[in-house]
């Protein structure tokens, strides 16, 4: 009902009265006034003058558990969430929740994270800055090498968000960040719990800068968000529905979603094809041109030394990109 006063007041720029409120959705005008408290004490700013009812003057920048949930209409990813105003990480609070026996499809999200983590033990810069965090956790049942290329198509899905929700001509910087020019948007860290044959829990976490308008000083050259690219801030609660929607729709048909179709449509959106780059490879390193994807989503590098190089892991170093 909250969610329903809340609609109603941002479909206007007017007041609305508790009498139209109340006969609008069935309820009394103190019910009304209550929902309106429920509203204010979230942080909504929301002007009352006698005789001419409630007014929205200004939305909290906080993800909004109720606004969420009630938009959510998922089928793989998202059958729950755990919304955190400040936790350690949202991938360790979806391990601790994975041992309990939390089942698949759980969605852990914080406006905040104190260890932020990207990978290589890289921290996740997390603060309370107009970034979104989250994570989502599978119990797939497939042996853990099929779900090798889940990052690939998390990030396919994401990017997929961004373009669609905001605009912006976001790339897939291979395998696991989102770029817009030559500055990451976003970031995603797969971690797994396997034995030999069985996946226990898979957990994607990803980090996209949404509102934020000034990074820490190492970062300042490298990282950019949407409000950065398009001069707009963005709801962070509507935008999470967006790409946790897009996300069921492509990992929810996962492994199919590595079809021959859709590694063309990564491929298509994958800024590493075509450019130079460096491959850490264990202890090689190697120099060549990506130049394409294999039919499992590894990357294709055609090596100065005039080889054919797959590769599935590493570190890739994009010439022209951060
Ligand atoms: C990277 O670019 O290295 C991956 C960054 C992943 C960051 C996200 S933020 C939500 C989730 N929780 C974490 O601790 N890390 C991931």
């Amino acid at each position: 009902m909250k969610q329903k006063i809340l609609s109603a007041l941002q479909q206007t720029d007017n007041y609305l009265s508790g009498e139209a409120l109340s006969a609008q959705l069935g309820i009394t005008r103190s019910a009304v006034w209550k929902h309106i408290r429920a509203l204010k004490t979230e942080g909504y700013d929301i002007d009352s003058v006698t005789n001419r009812g409630y007014r929205l003057v200004n939305k909290p920048d906080l993800l909004q558990y109720d606004a969420i949930i009630s938009r959510l209409h998922t089928h793989t990813i998202g059958t729950k969430l755990l919304l955190f105003r400040t936790i350690d990480s949202t991938n360790d609070e979806l391990k601790r929740q994975a041992r309990e026996g939390a089942p698949g499809g759980l969605v852990t999200a914080a406006e905040v994270q104190t260890a932020g983590r990207g990978r290589f033990q890289r921290s996740w810069s997390s603060g309370a800055d107009g970034g979104l965090y989250f994570s989502f956790m599978l119990r797939p049942e497939l042996p853990p090498a099929d779900m090798a290329p889940i990052t690939l198509a998390a990030g396919y899905a994401v990017c997929l968000a961004i373009r669609e929700y905001t605009g912006i001509d976001a790339r897939i910087k291979w395998p696991n960040d989102i770029i817009a020019g030559s500055r990451k948007l976003c970031g995603i860290l797969t971690e797994m719990a396997a034995q030999s044959d069985r996946i226990d829990y898979l957990i994607t976490g990803i980090g996209i800068n949404v509102n934020n308008e000034h990074f820490p000083e190492e970062l300042r050259s490298k990282a950019t968000s949407l409000k950065i690219e398009s001069g707009k801030a963005f709801d962070r609660s509507d935008f999470l529905v967006f790409v946790l929607q897009k996300l069921d729709l492509i990992i929810g048909q996962f492994p199919e979603a590595i079809s021959p179709d859709n590694i063309e449509h990564f491929k298509s959106l994958c800024a590493t094809i075509g450019r130079r780059v460096t491959v850490q490879k264990g202890s090689a390193v190697i120099t060549g041109t990506a130049c394409d994807l294999s039919p499992s989503g590894d990357l294709i590098v055609q090596s100065d030394d005039g080889q054919r190089v797959l590769v599935n892991s590493g570190e890739v170093t994009v010439q022209g990109i951060y």
